[in-house]
């Protein structure tokens, strides 16, 4: 597994923490590229859970190096409460002995305007909000595009970085003033950007060389990806999205890792669907939402929100296989299927009189899809001790089996529960 990209194969959520957490045992660098802290990425060990917003999923494993790509937005306040947090769990990060950080000069950062235009602009779309995670991703990635970012560079040197937020605080003052927001102290932005700054300046660097280095000194590298396929800007469900490419050819761009080092695509997908905030989600199911809800189970790990919650869309896994180039994928969560005696697969939309195997672009024409479904039955087993595939009941592994064959990709792994020797590998 020389260079291995993983993504979340639906709407985010899908265990992508989790499995990279398992694959590092095989890798030694891991690089975000995309998205910001609105990613939330859990990772569970024994008793004690992580849950990582910025920062690498490797970072728990001792001696690996975790890099924040350029394709990442960065909120440098967020990331130093990330490492204050990890360290109060007893996780030092620096890049000495044990895990190292290094963190891309040219990602671009979240900064208070971004926020404050988030939470406003959802405001006013109202009942069409997109349910952002207010982080001030959107707007970030709309500066970055816009050319009008402020980067991690820039907090190398002060007074350059002074003048430009006095520009970017002048302009952004007066789009708030149009919400009604008091305008934004420059003084105090500068203030605790640079100190933030202070924090991360060991961590920053070139790392499109140093991961250009490592590839060709042979090092296994495990590119991590957040959000889903289906939150990616270009191929999501549109406005419904975030703002990055989620999708595996972001960890490219996202990296400036060229296109012929990768070795392979490992999609995250659940056993079931979920999502969190607004936009289609063709199979949503109430009493499967109540079941996983009334577990405990199921609510956003950065936001705390419920994750609304459905059965299995293969139309969305195949489609994620197809943008992605799915090689192997990891089934999630196939334990909180474990009550049920039938379960649902989604295997194509009805619109309009229409059969459609293939998600439809038009929002309007998704929002009218009603899901075909084919039944599987149950295995009605607590499953989240099985260790082999041996272990797993034999209705268990047919619906496994069945969602591979239905997304077009090969099983690698399925996950029985959170913890990492709660994994299958699938020979
Ligand atoms: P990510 O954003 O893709 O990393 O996923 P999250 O961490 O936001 O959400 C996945 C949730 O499912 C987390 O609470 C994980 O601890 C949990 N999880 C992952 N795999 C399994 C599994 O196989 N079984 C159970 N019960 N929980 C899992
Ligand atoms: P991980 O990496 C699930 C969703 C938000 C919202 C939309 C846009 O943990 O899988 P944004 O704040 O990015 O502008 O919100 O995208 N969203 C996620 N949903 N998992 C995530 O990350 C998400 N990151 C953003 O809920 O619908
Ligand atoms: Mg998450």
């Amino acid at each position: 597994m020389p260079t291995t990209i993983l993504v979340g194969a639906q709407w985010g959520d899908e265990g992508k923490g989790k499995i990279i957490d398992v694959l590092m045992d095989r890798h030694d660098v891991v690089v975000r590229y995309a998205g910001g802290n609105n990613a939330g990425h859990t990772v569970k060990i024994g008793e004690e859970k992580f849950v990582l917003h910025l920062i690498p999923s490797g970072i728990l494993r001792p001696g690996k190096v975790c890099v924040i790509g350029n394709g990442v937005v960065v909120d440098p306040i967020a990331l130093v409460t990330e490492l204050d947090g990890l360290l109060k769990q007893g996780i030092a990060v620096n890049r000495g002995l044990g895990a190292k950080l290094l963190l891309s000069e040219t990602a671009h950062m979240v900064m208070p305007y971004h926020r404050l235009l988030d939470e406003h602009r959802e405001i006013q779309k109202g009942k069409r909000k997109i349910g952002t995670t207010k982080r001030g991703i959107g707007p970030a990635y709309g500066d970055k595009a816009a050319r009008t970012g402020l980067r991690v560079i820039d907090l190398l040197k002060p007074e350059r970085f002074a003048e430009k937020l006095r520009m970017r605080i002048r302009e952004n003052n007066e789009i708030l003033r149009t919400f009604g927001v008091m305008p934004l102290s420059c003084a105090k932005i500068l203030k605790e950007y640079l100190a933030a700054g202070k924090r991360l300046r060991s961590f920053i660097a070139n790392t499109v060389v140093y991961l250009h280095e490592a590839i060709k000194a042979g090092k296994n590298v495990l590119f991590e990806g957040a959000q889903g396929t289906f939150l990616d800007i270009d191929h999501g469900t549109y406005p419904y999205v975030t703002s990055s490419n989620t999708t595996a050819g972001g960890a490219c761009t996202g990296s400036g890792m060229p296109p012929n080092k990768v070795d392979k695509v490992v999609g995250v997908l659940k056993a079931y669907t979920t999502r969190v905030g607004g936009g289609p989600l063709p199979t949503e199911n109430q009493m499967l939402g109540d079941l996983l809800h009334g577990l405990g189970r199921e609510f956003g790990a950065t936001t705390g929100r419920p994750r609304r919650i459905g059965w299995f869309d293969a139309v969305a896994t195949r489609y994620a296989a197809m943008v992605n180039g799915i090689d192997d994928l990891a089934v999630t969560n196939l334990d909180g299927l474990d009550t049920l005696e039938h379960i649902r697969v989604c295997v194509a939309y009805k619109a309009d009189g229409k059969t459609h195997e293939v998600l439809p672009n038009d929002p309007d024409v998704l929002a009218r899809c009603k899901p075909v479904y084919e039944e599987c039955e149950g295995w009605n087993t607590d499953l989240s001790a099985a260790k082999t595939w041996d272990d797993l009941p034999k209705k268990a592994r047919n619906y496994l089996r069945k969602i591979a064959a239905l997304t077009g990709a090969k099983l690698g792994m399925a996950s029985v529960g959170p913890r990492r020797e709660q994994t299958i590998c699938v020979r």
